[in-house]
């Protein structure tokens, strides 16, 4: 089969043919169909500091997906082949003191899809059955494909209650676009949302946010004033890991505000520790998702209705993967997907997608893909879609 590989210690990804992946006791084969991109996959191909303390190579990159099951083994129960699929990328010990109380997103362990062991970035990946999540709500495989990230927003989002509160998200990448819909979903008064970029900021605008503010051009004061608030803001996601941010997130803050922090900062920063204390601010840190009711909570808001096809801006053949990793690299765009699917129409799911597909419609900036893909897609998107009437 095809497989993006980490092949050798420098800079790159090579795409070869490597055995497909044979299914072990407890686990689940996938024929992947959509690939998303994710800024691990970028350090991967960048080969930084971290990529080369952490790799053991050759190494199948990629975490994010959504593909059909092809085979499960023997005893495995609730998974059928034909099942559309997506994998939650963390694979946990169940032994660990936290793992035997059921808080499985707390595992000392915790092994990485495509980062400790072969990922997902190929046409064919195994899974141990409890890492599955099969989607009995009909959804695209190019949402389904973004699960992992989309988990890793609904995890932050709902970390704290958001209904009719006022809700400040700093960074408005992939991740902070879907919590910003998912806190404008679920009841947010005003939802604020800021960025260094333009072009992301403008996806937010598609979002439902109250401000899509670029912080370089205006400040968060002179937002909560268009905004008409006054005491600062009750609920902060931190999206984007830059200690500016985090700095201008905490003097904003109400008393007793909350602040639920998913972006990972590249190193140690201070921040006014007398304001955390005397404002009374709750920080929590977030890591991956709950599992699952993180999962159950995502397949939950589309059902109601989240639309999160604006996050997906770009789409590539897999053997594009280059033209792919630019894109998603150059910090402009929403999601960029990779397609595995050769074009071939997969095994019908048990779930129908095909008939699910039919129902709705994917949003494409039709202009920003490569003409290849363009002519590729173009009949399956025409199928396509996301069922929002349910
Ligand atoms: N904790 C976890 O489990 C987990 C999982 C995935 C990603 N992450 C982290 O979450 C963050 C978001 O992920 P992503 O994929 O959307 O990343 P991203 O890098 O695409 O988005 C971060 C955004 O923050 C913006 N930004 C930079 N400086 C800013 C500032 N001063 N104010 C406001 N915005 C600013 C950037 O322009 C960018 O658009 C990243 O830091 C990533 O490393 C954490
Ligand atoms: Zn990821
Ligand atoms: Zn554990």
């Amino acid at each position: 089969m095809k497989a993006l590989v980490k092949e050798k210690a420098e800079p790159g990804l090579w795409l070869v043919d490597v055995p497909e992946p044979e299914v072990g006791p407890g686990e689940v084969k996938i024929r992947v169909l959509r690939t998303g991109i994710c800024g691990t996959d970028l350090h991967i191909r960048k080969f930084d500091d971290w990529a080369r303390h952490t790799l053991e190579l050759p190494l199948i990159v990629g975490h994010e997906f959504s593909g059909h099951v092809v085979e499960v083994a023997p005893g495995v129960e609730d998974i059928a082949v034909g099942d559309l699929v997506s994998g939650e990328g963390h694979l946990v010990c169940g032994k660990c003191r936290n793992c035997m109380a059921g808080r499985r997103h707390l595992c000392r362990n915790t092994v990485g899809l495509g980062v400790n062991r072969d990922g997902a970035f190929a046409e064919y990946v195994t899974l141990p059955a409890s890492n599955v999540w099969v989607h009995r709500v009909p959804v695209h495989p190019d949402v389904a494909a973004i699960f992992d990230p989309f988990g890793n927003a609904v995890h932050t989002a709902l970390s704290f209650p958001l209904v009719g509160e006022d809700v400040l998200i700093t960074g408005a990448g992939p991740i902070g676009l879907m919590a910003a819909a998912v806190a404008a979903h679920v009841g947010a008064r005003n939802v604020m949302i800021t960025d260094v970029h333009d072009e992301r900021l403008d996806l937010a605008g598609k979002l439902g946010v109250s401000l899509a503010l670029n912080v370089t051009k205006s400040s968060i004061e002179e937002g909560m004033r268009q905004l008409h608030m006054r005491e600062g803001f009750d609920v902060g996601l931190e999206m984007s890991g830059n200690p500016a941010a985090v700095r201008d997130m905490i003097a904003h803050m109400t008393h007793g505000g909350k602040i639920a922090m998913l972006g990972l900062p590249a190193e140690e920063f201070a921040v006014d520790w007398g304001t955390i204390v005397t404002s009374m601010i709750t920080i929590k840190g977030v890591y991956g998702r709950e599992m699952f009711e993180t999962w159950y909570n995502m397949s939950v808001l589309l059902e109601k209705g989240l639309d999160l096809t604006p996050v997906i801006t770009d789409r590539f053949s897999y053997e594009d993967f280059d033209a792919a990793f630019d894109t998603a690299a150059s910090g402009r765009t929403g999601k960029v997907i990779m397609d595995w699917s050769g074009g071939a129409r997969p095994e019908r799911a048990r779930n129908e997608p095909t008939k699910a597909e039919a129902a709705a419609t994917i949003n494409t900036r039709g202009g920003a893909r490569p003409e290849r893909a363009r002519n590729e897609q173009a009949e399956a998107e025409a199928a396509a879609t996301i069922d929002r009437s349910a």
